[in-house]
């Protein structure tokens, strides 16, 4: 049975990665500090599963239990998650998502060669922005240019496991993948504002004129991509993961408005819930679009998403109005 370490696993995609390893028989152990965005909730598998409360940035605690479970994988998540937060204070972006790296890739660098690859979960977002009007898509090749604290602080540490990879020769993939969206995601992330704002008779905040797009991808679609690397990625290398659906931001949120119209229609006596739509002040730095290119991830591993965007998204939609309270 092969031995899972996940760091950031009681967060969105960490927990729906969780559940399919226990589903497909591997082992975790899950390693979270349980931030603001994270729950043990729905984490209480009987078998083959523990949890440590373990923050990534003490390498000494870190070090121990690593050492202990002496993992076949490391599947790297944790991380602070949120641009806005990383503009207001960077600090924790940097010591999180760049010391914690560094930590976890010295530790793994001394572990027994039967450790068989630390998988690094990045964001599409170090690649900085495309214009709006170019056809062209991010791919392996694009260079890194990120925008804000936080994909800077990706971008530094998906440097790290390439330079830990060719310098010690720790065996490593690194993933960029878009948005992801899905239940259980925190609702300062854009999909959740969206529907809770609805459901609570408040403004839709959206930056800008929302003519930004970003590419979506379902977070169940993400964790397969990521089971496929596992099982036959190249190590030593990068894998870009999208599902090729790109919107505007304003675009998602009428469509989302007009599925929630029919799933729920407004007791507020608005003609629509897009009557909620707020336009404020741009976000700084903003990237204009991300769009990527996932064919080589297609090609050598014949994954595809399973999920078609818009029965993802009522079915999104639909975990919210039944989980009102999950976050509270
Ligand atoms: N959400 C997206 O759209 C998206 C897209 C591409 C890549 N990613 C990457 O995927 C990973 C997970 O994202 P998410 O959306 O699930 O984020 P999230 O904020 O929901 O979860 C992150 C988890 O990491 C934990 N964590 C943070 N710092 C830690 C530390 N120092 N020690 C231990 N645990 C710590 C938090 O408590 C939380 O449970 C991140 O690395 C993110 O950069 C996210």
């Amino acid at each position: 049975m092969n031995k899972v370490l996940v760091t950031g696993g009681c967060g969105f995609i960490g927990f729906h990665m969780i559940k399919r390893l226990i589903t497909n028989n591997y082992k975790v152990l899950n390693l979270d500090f349980l931030g603001y965005a994270s729950s043990k909730k729905d984490l209480n598998f009987k078998k083959n599963y523990q949890f440590k409360k373990v923050d990534i940035k003490n390498f000494v605690k870190l070090k121990e239990v690593i050492l202990d479970f002496s993992p076949d994988y490391i599947l790297n998540f944790a991380a602070e998650s949120h641009v806005d937060n990383s503009i207001v204070n960077a600090n924790p972006f940097i010591n999180s998502n760049i010391i914690g790296t560094f930590n976890l890739l010295q530790i793994a660098k001394n572990l027994p060669n039967t450790f068989k690859m630390f998988v690094h979960i990045s964001t599409d977002e170090v690649f900085g922005s495309l214009s709006l009007n170019q056809k062209k898509k991010f791919s392996e090749k694009t260079p890194y240019d990120p925008s804000s604290p936080y994909s800077a602080s990706k971008a530094a540490s998906d440097h790290l496991v390439k330079a830990w990879g060719r310098t010690y020769n720790v065996p490593y993939i690194i993933t960029n993948c878009s948005n992801n969206f899905g239940p259980r995601q925190f609702h300062e992330k854009l999909i959740p504002v969206i529907i809770l704002s609805c459901i609570n008779k408040r403004f839709i905040p959206v930056y800008g004129n929302g003519k930004n797009i970003r590419d979506w991808i379902f977070v169940e679609d993400h964790c397969n991509a990521l089971e496929s690397i596992i099982l036959n990625g190249k190590v030593f290398s990068q894998y870009l993961i999208g599902a090729r659906n790109t919107y505007s931001n304003i675009g998602l949120v009428k469509k989302i408005c007009r599925m929630l119209d029919m799933i729920k229609p407004n007791e507020f006596g608005l003609k629509s819930y897009l009557d909620l739509v707020k336009f404020v002040k741009d976000r700084p730095g903003h990237d204009e679009k991300y769009s990527i290119d996932p064919s080589k991830i297609e090609k050598e591993l014949k994954w595809k998403p399973r999920y078609n965007f818009e029965s993802a998204l009522k079915l999104t939609i639909k975990w919210y109005l039944n989980n009102l309270n999950y976050w509270n």
